[in-house]
């Protein structure tokens, strides 16, 4: 069983998708992290991020590894964890960038392809392209998405969290600026899959969301309770 949970960042895709995939007993993948994980690699090479043909390459050497259990997943490039690393504001800035390199993302497709296939229970994997481009046949697709206003809310609160200095306003404006790329990029642009459930997050909580995820997951997975 596949899931696919899309949409733009800051909507919750990663909390509801971990914890759907601890409900269900199946493999989480974070396909922002694999991208985050690409974008921490050319910045650590000093590559520029212009050089097209020097940030496949680092795609194409990168060892991208996800390990753990869903609420405990951990991100290692090259062997080394890099779990904290991607989460900095310039590390999502800069995987929006490598992700508009279609050569980066068909070398990440398959890798996530790959591992979803692979996943003995099926997988709940969470992006932007994953319902149209990843998993075009998922067994069911989620399109979760929140004002700018809420979903800059929850990241800088989550940002302070992690003790990242920014205010509301610097992360609202980053928010506006990677969505303006995820949507306008030429390849897998951040789009609604036509048979895609969209949920809008912007006044519910955590387990609302949940709830409803489930109910409409009821039938699909007998592991969903009738
Ligand atoms: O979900 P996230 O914020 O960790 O994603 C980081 C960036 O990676 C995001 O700006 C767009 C890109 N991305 C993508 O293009 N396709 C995906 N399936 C997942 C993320």
């Amino acid at each position: 069983m596949i899931i696919a949970i899309d949409g733009p960042s800051g909507a919750g895709k990663s909390t509801l998708g971990k914890m759907l995939a601890k409900n269900l007993g199946l493999l989480y993948l974070d396909t922002g992290a694999m991208y985050r994980a690409v974008g921490l690699a050319v910045a650590k090479s000093g590559t520029n991020f212009e050089n097209r043909d020097e940030v496949i390459e680092i795609t194409r050497r990168a060892k991208i590894e996800l390990v753990g259990e869903p609420e405990n997943l951990q991100v290692f490039l090259n062997g080394v964890n890099v779990s904290n690393e991607i989460r900095t504001p310039e590390v999502g800035q800069a995987a929006s960038i490598v992700s508009t390199i279609s050569e980066v993302r068909k070398i990440l497709v398959e890798h996530q392809r790959m591992l979803g296939e692979m996943a003995e229970n099926g997988a709940v994997l969470d992006g932007r392209d994953i319902g149209t481009v990843v998993f075009p046949n998922a067994d069911v697709k989620f399109f979760l998405t929140a004002k700018p206003e809420a979903r800059a809310g929850r990241r800088y609160e989550e940002e302070r969290t992690r003790g990242h200095v920014s205010t509301y306003e610097e992360t609202l404006a980053e928010i506006n600026l990677r969505d303006a790329r995820d949507v306008s990029r030429e390849d897998s642009p951040l789009s609604i899959a036509a048979d895609a459930i969209v949920v809008d997050t912007s006044e519910l909580d955590l387990t609302e969301v949940h709830e409803l995820m489930l109910e409409k997951l009821k039938g699909k997975s007998e592991k969903v309770k009738k």
